[in-house]
């Protein structure tokens, strides 16, 4: 089973995945996380690229293109096969970063986009897609503070608001897909909320096993 995880900065993916990988490798599943961009050598090349301050220089198509290369890359050498050995694969963002955050963020075409995203994952979509969704002033005070960290963190507040409309929309487009959490509060609610959806498709899915 492949799970990923959305949600704008300061939306707490980063914290709340190790927990929850934890707690199933408890339960006895072998579980293998990655990140985007980057998972892999090459990824993490591409991914160094992406966020770094001196690449004042580059193109939003350059961008979108060098995201589906690390994903590419990702896609073939570590997700397809961990699943193909019957892993738990957990994606901390994956195809759905670039759609909300390309698409509705900068809003490039979206079909176009969703066509290139195909070519780079071959069709590959997750099971089960978690939104941890918080609002966007506290989800941008959680992460940044005073300033952005990386290249990819300089985008003003109106950005972050269109990328998280933007997968409310990819939530209303594809309902059986997503689960949204309400990210808002105590690490250890959301958690909770995290467990119960993840080991609840777990056991529908053992059962029609
Ligand atoms: P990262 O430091 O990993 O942030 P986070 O902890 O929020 O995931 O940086 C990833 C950044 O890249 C983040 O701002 C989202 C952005 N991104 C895209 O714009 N498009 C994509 O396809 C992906 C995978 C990430």
């Amino acid at each position: 089973m492949f799970i990923t995880f959305e949600g704008i900065e300061g939306s707490g993916k980063t914290t709340q995945i190790p927990c929850l990988v934890e707690f199933l490798e408890q339960a006895g599943y072998t579980v293998v996380t990655t990140r985007e961009p980057g998972g892999t050598a090459i990824g993490d090349q591409i991914r160094n690229i992406l966020l770094d301050f001196n690449n004042t220089d580059m193109q939003i198509r350059t961008e979108v293109l060098l995201f589906q290369a690390s994903r590419a890359q990702l896609v073939e050498q570590v997700i397809r096969p961990s699943l193909a050995k019957g892993f738990l694969v957990i994606s901390d963002r994956y195809a759905d970063s670039t759609l909300a955050y390309q698409g509705y963020g900068y809003q490039l075409d979206l079909a176009q986009l969703q066509e290139i995203v195909r070519f780079a994952t071959g069709g590959l979509k997750p099971d089960l897609t978690l939104l941890l969704d918080v609002d966007v002033e506290e989800g941008l005070r959680r992460r940044f503070g005073g300033g952005g960290k990386n290249r990819l963190d300089a985008y003003d507040p109106d950005f972050y608001h269109r990328v998280r409309q933007g997968y409310h929309l990819l939530v209303q487009a594809e309902p059986q897909r997503w689960v949204v959490i309400d990210a808002g509060r105590s690490p250890d609610q959301v958690q909770r909320d995290i467990r119960r959806v993840v080991h609840q498709r777990l056991s529908q899915k053992n059962e029609k096993q």
